[in-house]
């Protein structure tokens, strides 16, 4: 992968977030694939900038998010679909949006979401943030890294990492829907992003490989057009 060590995670995420206009200013008809979580949270402040101040144009853009909590409705404050209206798709006209389904029947929902990439014509840049057990999007260690969009159970760790998005009380699902490994190494970029001194296991595992099923982040090493950016705490272990 092409790692690039920056200063801290606002120069990574005004990184990221030119990565993103760019990619999608080149592309006639961008596809774009999406993540929640902490990471990407200043990211999209700067594109919903970018958009405001007419930098850049996502109206032509079609967009895939990677994971969604089984359970959840688009509606529940906790989903992904929730986050994604909150932090980008309220704030700037995107062209057409896709969510992994929270509800419903859960292979039909897979295969469709497989095929609405397909259609689509695949993912050109693939945005992913790194759990603290390597996980990429929802699949955990031990994931095939030829897996495709289904339901995963989450691990405890990756429950407990994000309980503060619920409201008090509330459990977090112990299932989500999300983007397979395969799924994933097929976009034709990705942009992995990492900051904070929690991923900084994760990340030397990855980047050192050899590509083991244990950390799911180190299936990139596979893949020809990987972009890493991260932040010196992040990168803390690296070699
Ligand atoms: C989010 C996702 C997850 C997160 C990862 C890191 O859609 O698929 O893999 O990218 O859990 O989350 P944060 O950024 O909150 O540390």
């Amino acid at each position: 992968p092409r790692l690039r060590v920056l200063d801290d995670a606002d120069t990574v995420a005004t990184a990221a977030a030119m990565m993103i206009a760019g990619h999608v200013a080149g592309s006639g008809r961008p596809v774009i694939g999406l993540a929640t979580g902490r990471t990407p949270l200043a990211i999209y402040a700067r594109l919903v900038a970018a958009a405001r101040d007419r930098r850049a144009d996502f109206s032509r853009t079609t967009s895939f998010n990677l994971d969604e909590y089984r359970g959840l409705g688009p509606e529940h404050t906790a989903s992904f679909a929730a986050y994604m209206r909150r932090n980008l798709f309220d704030h700037v006209a995107m062209g057409e949006t896709h969510m992994p389904a929270g509800l419903g029947n859960a292979e039909a929902e897979a295969s469709s979401y497989e095929a609405a990439i397909a259609r689509a014509g695949g993912i050109g840049l693939q945005l992913l943030g790194i759990g603290r057990n390597g996980h990429i999007a929802f699949n955990e260690p031990g994931a095939r890294f030829d897996s495709r969009t289904r339901v995963v159970r989450l691990a405890e760790e990756t429950r407990a990492a994000n309980a503060p998005d619920f409201p008090e009380g509330e459990a977090v699902p112990g299932e989500a829907m999300t983007m397979g490994i395969g799924t994933i190494l097929e976009a034709r970029r990705i942009l992995l992003v990492a900051t904070g001194a929690a991923k900084r296991a994760a990340l030397a595992r990855a980047v050192a490989g050899p590509p083991d099923a244990t950390c799911p982040a180190s299936a990139l090493l596979l893949h020809p057009h990987v972009t890493i950016l991260c932040d010196r705490e992040a990168a803390a272990d690296l070699g």
